[in-house]
């Protein structure tokens, strides 16, 4: 931006911000509540927004719009029956964060418990930990009465796991291994030519790579940011994953 365009940049700038302030003329009751959510998830908005018009915690808010979208299954990226992993299985993970506390809770790889963000909000309530994970995730949702266990598989995960087993396991997530072109189990490569990978070529290569990754077909699940009517504000987030991920991501 050339030096001379700077006052004219700050005076939209504050223009900018009277108007959304001049709207606001009865304080903070009328800026909030809010609800902002990744996707147009919008049952998940919605839910999130009756809890928190009806007075609900930002936190509980958040939780109530993620777990919307676990039921839902939206887009078969969040809750049960999607993203199936190498095996077949669909895994959960979840977080929440407590603006005003900064307490998180989170859980990953969650096998058999279809509610994510229940059990993110169960590790930040009533545990000193952030993140609980695989199995042992499990075992505490269930014993902090969520229901379980529970087949998180769906006819459709499950075809589309036989697809991509008949397709010799591609595409997958290993790098630098042999068998390359086929189902595991898979092995260290031996030693990988430290100079033929800083090669220009090379990093050129990982950098298209990536940026021809961004797209709507390869990044999804719900994450959700609430400011309730007090003006406090949480986050979150649900997901079943990857799908083919090796188990454990
Ligand atoms: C889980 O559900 C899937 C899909 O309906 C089914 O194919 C599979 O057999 C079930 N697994 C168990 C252990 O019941």
């Amino acid at each position: 931006m050339a030096l001379g365009s700077i006052p004219t940049f700050l005076l939209f700038i504050s223009t900018f911000f009277f108007m959304v302030l001049g709207d606001d003329a009865v304080g903070n009751s009328v800026k909030y509540p809010l609800v902002v959510s990744t996707w147009p998830f919008k049952e998940a908005v919605k839910a999130a927004w009756k809890a928190v018009d009806g007075g609900l915690s930002a936190v509980d808010a958040v939780v109530e719009g993620c777990s919307t979208c676990e039921e839902l299954r939206c887009d078969g990226t969040v809750g049960p029956g999607g993203s199936p992993d190498e095996n077949g299985e669909t895994t959960i993970d979840a977080l929440v964060m407590n603006g005003v506390t900064m307490e998180v809770g989170a859980v990953a790889a969650m096998r058999y418990v279809k509610d994510g963000i229940r059990a993110a909000r169960l590790v930040m309530q009533h545990t000193e930990h952030t993140l609980l994970v695989g199995e042992k995730a499990s075992v505490f949702a269930i014993s902090m009465g969520l229901p379980g266990p529970s087949n998180l598989s769906s006819s459709e995960s499950i075809e589309k796991w036989t697809k991509w087993k008949e397709n010799h396991c591609q595409p997958n997530f290993w790098k630098n291994v042999v068998p390359a072109g086929s189902c595991g189990p898979y092995h260290p490569k031996g030693k990988v030519d430290v100079s033929e990978e800083c090669t220009k070529t090379n990093l050129m290569g990982v950098a298209e790579l990536r940026s021809s990754h961004i797209s709507p077909h390869n990044h999804d699940t719900i994450s959700m940011t609430v400011i309730d009517k007090m003006g406090h504000v949480a986050v979150g987030t649900s997901t079943n994953g990857a799908t083919y991920k090796i188990p454990g991501r």
